[in-house]
């Protein structure tokens, strides 16, 4: 049994948080990704489980150990995660997306190695499908809670997000920061929610964790009632 200090907030609820980098094939050896580290989800999911809640992490291609008693699902596309996220839709209370999707994938993934040719290669891009968009949109959506990473105008960007994708609440993170954010052990969050919001000042990312379960917990509690 878990046994710690951990306020059991979120006891008994089933929490679905995405993590990590998606990556999208070019070829068959070849890739477009970003760097996004995958630490923030898992230590979400890490933080949730102690906090009571059963915790499926659907993470892209991270390198990290998976946290103790989390059921982890493996995907590779962003086409893939939002499959995953789909099939655990029902049942779900609370759904945290913190991976790095990529916003486009190549428009035809070539069947054999690109061969080496001209001086310029152009490859299409098209879309991919936004994952919490998607989920908040359900008729059954759960509690859902995103993440804004931006480099200017962090409030306002947030909140548009916010709306646009019909969420409960955003957490923001300026990635122009020193030393915090996408590859780091630190991070800075300010989260807004709809009537409110709460600057979580620098911090570790497992601490960060914490305090935004927290902010999560009283929203849905507020929600349900
Ligand atoms: N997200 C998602 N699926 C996508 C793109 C984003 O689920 N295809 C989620 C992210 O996990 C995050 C939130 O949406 O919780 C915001 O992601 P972000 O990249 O900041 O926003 P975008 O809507 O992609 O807009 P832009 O990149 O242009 O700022
Ligand atoms: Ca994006």
């Amino acid at each position: 049994r878990l046994q710690d200090n951990a306020a059991q907030e979120l006891a008994g609820l089933n929490i679905v948080i995405t993590a990590g980098p998606t990556r999208e094939a070019l070829d068959p050896v070849r890739y477009i990704s970003n760097h996004s580290s995958g630490k923030m989800g898992f230590a979400i999911a890490h933080a949730a489980r102690r906090a009571g809640a059963t915790v499926t992490l659907i993470c892209g291609p991270v390198n990290l150990p998976t946290p103790a008693h989390c059921t982890r699902v493996d995907v590779t596309s962003a086409e893939e995660m939002l499959a995953a996220a789909e099939q655990h839709m029902p049942n779900c209370d609370i759904f945290i997306s913190t991976a790095a999707v990529a916003d486009y994938r190549a428009a035809t993934v070539a069947d054999n190695k690109i061969k080496k040719s001209s001086d310029e290669l152009t490859l299409t891009f098209i879309k991919n499908p936004d994952i919490l968009a998607t989920i908040a949109a359900r008729p059954d959506a759960p509690f859902t809670v995103g993440f804004a990473a931006e480099s200017q105008h962090v409030e306002a960007y947030a909140k548009d997000k916010m709306k646009r994708k019909r969420l409960d609440m955003i957490a923001a993170n300026d990635i122009t920061r020193e030393g915090l954010g996408f590859n780091s052990d630190n991070n800075a969050l300010h989260v807004f929610w709809d009537g409110g919001d709460e600057a979580l000042p620098e911090g570790s990312k497992q601490a960060l964790a914490t305090s935004l379960l927290q902010r999560v917990a009283a929203q849905y509690n507020n929600k349900k009632s």
